[in-house]
């Protein structure tokens, strides 16, 4: 026998309300609505280009090129949107989005708000209206619904790291849109590493001409005996230029996902040290590394090595409009430091107790620099070692520890744990028929069950989580259809976790949506793991 909470699980299901991630407060109405040739999209002023966004999205599957006006004529079939202030309690995200036979209205305190509404409208149609070209005799009719949603965390996030394996400026693209389907609003782009420098900087330009490129690539995981290691001879590399860069960060500004570029330092460096030697500790001229690890390869903690991350930084806040700036961290073994005069020097004149205050040292000249501009550094949860920056946010990825220190001592926080967020870890305990991964074990229902707030957190403690963020390191991520293999349907779940309010959360139900939001994700060519 069916049960009535299945039926009705079933019917939401099947009568196009499988929305991902599930609104806050949805209530299905009588009717449906059916979007033709002739429907106007009206909006106010400030919401005309969301109005411009909204056509566009309709425009290839449906082939209506939708008029956008200010006003419509009494009995018209209407897309109204507008801004309306009397809704702030929604909060700077959110919206109510009405479906009636006759019309449908958006409203939101904020673009942002209206924005998203939009993202859950599309997904009310049919999967078919992700097409890119028209759908020949498609009916475009929607379930008439009442919709009242805002997001539980403010920071929504999805990493690439596009230095282990460049990744073209249109899959960047691609993914900016893919995270705005699901509303998440963050895209951190780890721009440097030992393996490559991505990023053009006009006053060094060997990061690139020399750091961008590395001759070669370890085949498979790197065996402990370095003797045993194997490379494919071919040379990988590739960097964006910063007209490169200005595009993507107006891409995903229109789109709300704000772009926060990591520039690694001290640890991670290798590939500048390749590129200006004078940033390492030994005199030694180094290739671009062409193996995974920890390299000890750091850069030195000198005062002209400071100024150069800072003129390095400098040249990245003027291409990075949005408030924060991460510089790494992590995994920064301290053998050099221990072996070198000038390291050795720095902690004496300082007063310092050791090589990791050397290193909390060096944050705080970088959070100092980036305050002083009016930003907030990130950083992985080692810069809690040897004493925290004072202004910084911290990227809690060694589990969730270093959140609750860094909340507890005042400072926000992002929550990465590996154990939920990892999202080069396998998704099946059987890894035979999965290409080869970094390891570890994250299945789906997982990330779906993670819960950002660490429980031994107070309630006021717990305001400085702004939320959590889904990993892609691409050791072994190739390339974009690896990438979104390994990103999807996992980063599906994290948008639920991030968007919606803990008691509406039901995995049951989550998977019934899915079914219907694969077929879309495989209309947008998206290369998701199979369930
Ligand atoms: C990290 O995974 N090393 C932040």
């Amino acid at each position: 026998m069916i049960t009535l909470p299945t039926l009705l699980l079933v019917l939401a299901a099947d009568s196009g309300l499988a929305v991902i991630p599930r609104p806050a407060h949805l209530t299905p109405r009588p009717g449906s609505f059916t979007l033709t040739g002739s429907t106007i999209i009206t909006t106010d002023a400030r919401s005309r280009a969301l109005g411009g966004m909204l056509a566009d999205y309709l425009f290839p599957a449906t082939g209506f090129r939708l008029a956008v006006r200010p006003s419509a004529p009494s009995g018209a079939r209407v897309v109204a949107i507008r801004l309306d202030a009397t809704l702030t309690a929604l909060g700077a995200e959110g919206y109510r989005l009405d479906v009636t036979p006759g019309r449908v209205t958006i409203r939101a305190p904020q673009p942002a708000g209206a924005f998203y509404a939009i993202q859950t409208l599309r997904q009310l149609f049919p999967p078919a209206i992700f097409r890119a070209a028209r759908v020949p005799a498609a009916v475009w009719t929607i379930p008439a619904v009442s919709i009242e949603d805002s997001p539980r965390f403010r920071w929504r996030g999805v990493h690439l790291d596009v230095a282990r394996h460049f990744m073209p400026k249109e899959f960047v693209k691609k993914l900016v849109d893919l995270a705005a389907l699901h509303k998440l609003n963050r895209l951190h782009l780890h721009l440097t590493d030992d393996q490559g420098w991505r990023i053009e900087i006009r006053q060094y330009p060997r990061l690139t001409a020399v750091g961008a490129w590395r001759r070669q690539t370890i085949i498979g995981r790197p065996d402990p005996d370095s003797t045993k290691w194997r490379f494919d001879g071919q040379p990988h590399g590739g960097f964006y230029t910063q007209d490169d860069i200005t595009e993507l960060v107006a891409y995903a500004q229109v789109r709300f996902v704000t772009i926060v570029p990591e520039i690694e330092m001290p640890g991670h460096s290798q590939a500048a040290i390749a590129s200006y030697p004078e940033l390492g500790n030994k005199p030694d001229t180094l290739p671009v590394w062409t193996a995974w690890g920890v390299d000890e390869n750091i850069v030195n903690p000198g005062d002209a090595t400071i100024r150069f991350e800072q003129n390095v930084l400098t040249e990245v806040m003027a291409l990075f409009p949005g408030r924060w700036i991460h510089v790494g961290g992590d995994e920064a073994p301290k053998t050099q430091w221990k072996a070198s005069p000038l390291a050795q020097a720095r902690i004496r004149e300082l007063g310092l107790k050791d090589e990791d205050e050397l290193q909390s040292h060096f944050t705080r000249r970088m959070d100092e620099f980036l305050t002083a501009h009016g930003r907030s550094l990130v950083g992985w949860d080692e810069i809690l070692e040897g004493g925290l920056a004072p202004n910084a946010v911290v990227m809690s990825w060694r589990g969730i520890d270093g959140g609750i220190a860094a909340a507890r001592a005042g400072h926000d926080v992002v929550m990465a744990p590996g154990s939920h967020t990892y999202f080069d870890h396998y998704q099946s305990a059987d890894t035979t028929a999965e290409p080869l991964a970094i390891g570890g074990f994250l299945p789906l229902d997982t990330v779906y069950a993670y819960e950002p707030v660490p429980a031994a957190l107070t309630p006021d403690e717990a305001r400085h989580v702004l939320g959590a963020q889904g990993q892609l390191w691409t050791e072994y991520i190739p390339d974009p259809k690896r990438a979104e293999y390994m990103a999807f349907p996992r980063a599906c779940a994290l948008a639920e976790v991030l968007w919606t309010p803990q008691e509406e959360k039901s995995y049951p139900d989550f998977l019934a949506r899915l079914a219907t939001h694969l077929v879309r994700l495989g209309v947008l060519d998206v290369n998701y793991r199979p369930l």
